[in-house]
């Protein structure tokens, strides 16, 4: 079985929680290619695909729609995994409003899902420009200050056993 993780990050900590996908799935005897979306020139080699992106202003980072739709004929088929890491889903009832507002609908029919997830990511405010800071103080949609949520939220034992339910998954697929 041969995996593609594929990642949108902007300021790298979505490419860690790929790269540690990567390593965990491979522990687990999978064969598995960890990307950045933008340096992927063909799918066909890969049985199943792992996405993952960051969330900016409550949507999917450009470079993952711009994946999603350039393979679209040969992701219709594919078996599919998708996270997205956000600080919204850590407040009250995030992960449900993250599913309801921040997966695109046009985008999600496009891939074979098999499971989709949010993870809590993380935010360096020190590393974030004052234009980003902007759109985040002006975008954000959660009911908390977003500034709060200055700091590294990634649950390593939750994406791990992510992966564990993948490995299961992908172990049953013909
Ligand atoms: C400019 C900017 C806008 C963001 N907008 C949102 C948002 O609308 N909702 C949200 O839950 N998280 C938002 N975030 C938080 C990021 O999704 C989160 O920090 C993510 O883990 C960053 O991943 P990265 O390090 O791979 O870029 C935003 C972060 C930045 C820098």
């Amino acid at each position: 079985m041969n995996i593609l993780v594929a990642y949108a990050s902007s300021h790298g900590s979505t490419a860690e929680v790929a790269e540690f996908i990567g390593k965990t799935l491979t522990e687990r005897g999978l064969k598995v290619t960890v990307a950045d979306v933008d340096s992927v020139r063909i799918i066909s080699p890969y049985d199943v695909v792992i996405l993952g992106t960051a969330i900016h202003a409550g949507a999917w980072l450009p470079q993952m729609t711009d994946f999603v739709t350039r393979f679209q004929d040969s992701l219709a088929e594919k078996p599919a995994y998708l996270w997205v890491s956000c600080i919204r889903v850590l407040e009250p009832h995030g992960f449900q409003h993250v599913l309801e507002y921040y997966m695109p609908d046009d985008l999600m029919e496009k891939l074979n899902l098999q499971d989709v997830t949010v993870f809590p990511g993380k935010l360096d405010l020190q590393n974030v420009d004052w234009n980003e800071r902007w759109t985040l103080a002006a975008r954000y949609d959660g009911a908390t200050w977003p500034s709060s949520f200055d700091g590294d939220f990634r649950d390593w034992d939750r994406i791990r056993a992510w992966c564990d339910k993948i490995a299961e998954g992908v172990s049953a697929l013909p």
